[in-house]
């Protein structure tokens, strides 16, 4: 008797994937540069290339198998700890126990992150309002965000959520931040894409101006 292969391919919401994650954090007090939606680690590469060991890296992926294969691509880098799952559901855990330990948090980058555009997913956008209020407990004002993006949409309504929740130096610039592409990027510049990109620190203490 031939064994049916049954090759029924279900539909999976990749941010249904609930795994916590926590991190007691590296065994130095380097200062830490965060990818969040790595896809196959080629910034984190780069950067390697430019800072060696002289910084850690944490990295999110939420697919487990391209995590998997990061892992497998950092394994002799002990500065580089990949998280697979939702990078926003595990940010807290993974990153408090880090500044806990008086680690500095240097720079936070979003690149290219899935722009969600239908209204009832919006709530799953990696920059959010929730997940911003969240930030402002934890990460420090002296972190470095950069939220790039070919999304036109997505960029526009992230800069209004920015405003809106008074982040402080928000900036817009056109030069690549550390002077190379991905694919993704090099692939979306080839379809004639313009590239969006700001950068933005938190503002903790918001002075409210008193109407007399
Ligand atoms: C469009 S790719 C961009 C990849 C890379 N940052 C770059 O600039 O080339 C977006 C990546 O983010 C990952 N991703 C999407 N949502 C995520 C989340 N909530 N947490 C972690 N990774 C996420 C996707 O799996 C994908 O690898």
């Amino acid at each position: 008797m031939t064994k049916k292969i049954s090759r029924i391919r279900h539909h999976v919401n990749p941010l249904a994937d609930r795994t916590d994650h926590s991190f007691d954090g590296f065994d130095n007090d380097k200062p830490i540069i965060v990818d969040v939606g790595a896809d196959r680690g080629e910034f984190v590469v780069a950067l390697l290339d430019k800072f060696g060991d002289s910084k850690n890296f944490i990295v999110f992926e939420i697919r487990i198998p391209l995590a998997q294969q990061l892992r497998e691509k950092f394994k002799s880098h002990n500065n580089v700890m990949v998280f697979d799952g939702d990078a926003g559901r595990n940010f807290e855990s993974i990153l408090d126990p880090c500044i806990k330990k008086d680690i500095k948090i240097e720079e936070i980058y979003i690149n290219f992150p899935d722009p969600w555009v239908k209204e009832r997913q919006k709530k799953r956008r990696f920059l959010n309002e929730k997940f911003l209020k969240v930030v402002k407990t934890i990460i420090s004002q002296e972190t470095k965000w950069v939220f790039q993006t070919d999304h036109e949409q997505l960029f526009d309504e992230t800069v209004e959520l920015l405003q809106e929740n008074h982040v402080q130096q928000l900036s817009f610039f056109s030069d690549l931040p550390y002077g190379f592409t991905t694919k993704w990027e090099d692939a979306k510049v080839k379809e004639g894409k313009k590239i969006y990109r700001l950068s933005f620190y938190l503002q903790h203490n918001i002075q409210r101006v008193a109407h007399i």
